[in-house]
């Protein structure tokens, strides 16, 4: 089970890295061509919106069904401070996500709350560059100080 869930959790990854790029690259073009918000904006944002929002049902699933929501009660918030890895998946990865979907989230709202199609744009593409700096910041990549295969 927990295995399962941790492939399908890396493999969403990929679905979510390159809907961000999309919509971010999208946005800058609606706003800077003064383009026209299309149905294929909202798609972009919206399969962003769900891909995030499983992710993090996923994600919540694998830190409770595993060991990582015990670490801080199990060795102290000091040590787990001290220590890299600890420090990784009992601290970093899930506030930097959860930050990070929640201002998808809000780029959605805030894109949808107006009727002028370069606000749109405009909002979309700060609210998606914020959450894309700390979504991709805290995805342990082979190279980063804690890595996890790519596949
Ligand atoms: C956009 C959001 C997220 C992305 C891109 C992401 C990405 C990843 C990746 C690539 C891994 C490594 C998978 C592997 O080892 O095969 C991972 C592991 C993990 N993530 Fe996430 N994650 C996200 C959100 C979350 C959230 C919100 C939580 C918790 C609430 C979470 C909890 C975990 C846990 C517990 C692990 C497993 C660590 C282990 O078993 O060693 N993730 N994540």
């Amino acid at each position: 089970m927990y295995t399962g869930l941790l492939h399908t959790h890396n493999l969403l990854r990929y679905a979510i890295v390159i809907l961000l790029l999309l919509a971010i690259f999208k946005s800058l073009k609606g706003w800077f061509g003064n383009g026209t918000y299309q149905e294929s904006d909202n798609k972009v944002s919206l399969f962003l919106f769900i891909s995030a929002h499983l992710q993090l049902v996923i994600g919540l699933a694998l830190y409770f069904i595993g060991d990582k929501y015990k670490l801080i009660s199990e060795f102290g918030m000091a040590e787990v401070m001290k220590s890299e890895e600890l420090r990784f998946w009992a601290v970093e990865h899930i506030t930097a996500m959860i930050l990070g979907i929640a201002i998808i989230t809000l780029g959605r709202i805030m894109a949808k709350k107006t009727d002028v199609d370069k606000i749109k744009f405009r909002r979309q593409s700060i609210y998606f560059i914020l959450a894309a700096l700390l979504i991709f910041s805290a995805i342990p990549w082979p190279w980063s100080a804690v890595a996890r295969p790519w596949f």
